[in-house]
């Protein structure tokens, strides 16, 4: 059931030092790559860094000391000639991504990429990233070291449900 997942799925920012096996990798981008795009464009692709150098280098851009701990970070990046919906089209990819990493016992955050700070243009230099593409995100993946809270019931808010009406 995939409220299961949902339920689990929680932010992680603590990583074990364990690597996270390629037919993993390869089951969440599968993922990503399977959640609705807009006129079905199929324009997302993922940029997945392993080489601590370059996650270093990540992590002086972006920040957070969880960027260059995860063994893993995959950048989902989609061409903006194919699709109007880059927003939209990348986040529902990393929702999916997210949704199968808990399933496979793997923790995941969304990490921004601030445009207003030039993030995402450094990061596109730095990975060789085609100007025609853009990122709104990088997914660390990895084994969580903390065991984050599931959402519960109780965190479930009826009245924010409007029927018929507002
Ligand atoms: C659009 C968006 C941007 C986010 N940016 C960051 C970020 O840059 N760094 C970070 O640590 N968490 C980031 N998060 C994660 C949120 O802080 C997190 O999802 C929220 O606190 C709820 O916690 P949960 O994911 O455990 O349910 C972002 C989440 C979203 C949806």
């Amino acid at each position: 059931m995939v409220m299961k997942e949902i339920s689990n799925r929680r932010s992680v920012r603590e990583y074990r030092d364990k690597a996270v096996a390629e037919k993993d990798i390869v089951e969440i981008i599968k993922a990503g790559q399977f959640a609705p795009t807009a006129r079905h464009n199929q324009a997302v692709e993922f940029v997945v860094v392993k080489n601590q150098k370059i996650k270093d280098k990540i992590f002086e851009i972006v920040g957070q000391e969880f960027v260059k701990e995860a063994p893993v970070l995959i950048v989902p990046v989609t061409d903006k000639t194919k699709t109007n919906c880059s927003v939209q089209d990348l986040s529902v990819a990393s929702e999916n991504m997210f949704l199968q990493a808990t399933a496979l016992g793997l923790g995941t955050v969304w990490k921004a990429l601030k445009t207003e700070f030039a993030e995402l243009e450094e990061i596109k230099k730095l990975l060789g990233i085609p100007e025609q593409f853009t990122a709104i995100n990088i997914i660390p993946l990895g084994y969580p070291e903390e065991k984050p809270v599931p959402h519960k019931v109780i965190d479930f808010d009826a009245g924010k449900i409007h029927k018929e009406k507002w």
